[in-house]
């Protein structure tokens, strides 16, 4: 590593993302270890983009060992002297740039790497990173397992908000989107599933890799690899859309029913929320020991034993709300869970159950749910603004949120409020948005002399139950 000369600004918050030149003269900043997230300020990193991930991954279950050779390409959005990508835990064997062998430092997450000459402001790079050992299972700060999860017969990799840098390296903060080939090698009799397609499947001296492409940009807390023993089946829906799940033999009878309404949901997900924006779908059926979640993992979500179609729905609708338009950080996660969990009362009302507004209703009056500390946590905190990184998965973040929406759906009436869970998304397909692009653009559809700032104010960032309107 060379010392790196600070060259900079008085003010002391400069000194994370600060300007400098190296020792041997180069000129350009140092990227920062962190994309700015109110919630998760190491996650992610500034001074680049990532184009694209090249995985190459080989996993030995018995051991748990994996090997991984890392290829992104990126373009830097400053000059730089060195950046950063977030890998936690692993051995790190070698880094180049552009094919030129790289210093590298590492400290806790961060990844530092030393640009060989430096980079330019706007040109393209690539990161080629080799590592090795046994990834981390990452315990969040609310207590959910997430990054590599060991399961009886392989193994899980979920990453949300941030479990995804225990088995890459990357610019790991949903701001960045990027397309990926993941490709995977397990020993032969297993199967090793990922998201967007299967492009190959090759089987050589006992291992098979399988090759996955994912060509519509991703976050990267919604990338996975699922390792095991696993009932695939590849069918297709009406409209040609690839379906493929893999579920684990001790679930699937549990699972076959619902599993064969993935078309079905789909088609009434396309009329409510517009054309699906991915190239394939399905699902992962597995047993994680530690897995209490199901999450929406591009393309296929997991679930961590046969889901009920209620939750099948929700994650399927995350394709549209979270996956297509991302959160730009992680206070924005009301707008993944509120569309998700209205979109579970959507489908209840279309089957002919309680309708949205009594929905809404008996979560208003605290009898929704049979555990009475349950409906209080409704109220706990305003959706818009959770107290800490270990409530952003809470209760208001997902009934509370939707409920937000019921309040807008009533200010702007039933045809604009269809306008807009089909708008929302396709305004930012395969991009990212934030609470304000969404404040601005819910106004942008209200009649001149409707302001929607009380339901913000009340719904949205308002402490406790909001009085009766
Ligand atoms: N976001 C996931 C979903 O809605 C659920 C989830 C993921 C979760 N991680 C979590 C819930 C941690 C609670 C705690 O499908
Ligand atoms: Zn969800």
């Amino acid at each position: 590593m060379p010392r790196f000369a600070l060259v900079v600004p008085h003010l002391a918050l400069a000194l994370t993302l600060t300007a400098c030149v190296t020792t041997d003269g180069e000129p350009g900043a140092r990227g920062g270890a962190g994309a700015g997230d109110p919630y998760f300020p190491k996650a992610g990193n500034g001074g680049y983009d990532v184009t694209h991930y090249a995985l190459d991954l080989a996993y030995t279950p018995d051991d748990r060992h994996l090997t991984g050779r890392a290829l992104l390409t990126a373009r830097a959005a400053e000059d730089l002297s060195a950046f950063n990508l977030d890998l936690k835990g692993m051995t790190v064997e070698a880094v180049e740039v552009d094919g030129k062998t790289a210093d590298f430092e590492r400290s806790g997450q961060e990844l530092t790497v030393v640009a060989p000459g430096g980079l330019t402001k706007g040109a393209d790079f690539r990161v080629a990173v080799r590592y090795a050992g046994e990834p981390q299972t990452i315990t969040d700060p609310d207590g959910s397992k997430e990054g590599w999860l060991p399961t009886g017969d392989g193994a899980l990799a979920l990453g949300q908000p941030v479990g995804s840098m225990a088995w890459y390296p990357g610019n790991h903060h949903p701001s960045d989107k990027a397309t990926y080939d993941i490709a995977v090698t397990v020993p032969q009799g297993l199967t090793a599933v990922s998201n967007g397609e299967l492009a190959a499947e090759r089987t050589a001296e006992g291992r098979t890799t399988f090759t996955w492409r994912t060509a519509e940009p991703m976050a990267s807390y919604l990338s996975t690899v699922a390792i095991g023993r696993y009932e695939v089946s590849r069918t297709a829906t009406r409209d040609g859309l690839p379906v493929y799940t893999a579920v684990d033999p001790a679930e699937t009878r549990a699972s076959r029913a619902v599993l064969a309404r993935v078309p079905e949901v789909l088609e009434w997900s396309q009329n409510r929320f517009g054309p699906y924006p991915f190239s394939s779908t399905g699902a992962v059926v597995d047993r994680a020991g530690a897995l209490g979640y199901a999450l929406e993992t591009q393309n296929r979500p997991v679930f961590p034993g046969a889901p009920t179609t209620r939750l099948l729905v929700h994650e399927l609708a995350h394709q549209w709300y979270g996956n297509s338009v991302s959160p730009k950080t992680w206070r924005d996660m009301w707008l993944n869970e509120g569309f998700a969990t209205y979109a579970e009362w959507l489908w209840e009302e279309d089957q002919g159950g309680l309708t949205a507004q009594q929905t809404f209703d008996a979560l208003y009056a605290d009898t929704y749910y049979p555990d009475p500390a349950d409906n209080k946590a409704v109220w706990s905190f305003p959706p818009g603004n959770p107290p800490g990184a270990a409530d952003i998965s809470g209760r208001p973040v997902y009934d509370r949120a939707a409920m937000v929406l019921h309040k807008l759906r009533g200010a702007l009436g039933d045809k604009a409020f269809d306008t807009l869970l089909r708008d929302w998304p396709g305004a930012h397909r395969h991009a990212t948005a934030d609470t304000e692009d969404f404040m601005r653009y819910a106004q942008s559809l209200a009649a001149p002399d409707r302001n929607l700032a009380p339901i913000w104010e009340d719904w949205l960032y308002g402490e406790g139950k909001p009085g009766k309107p």
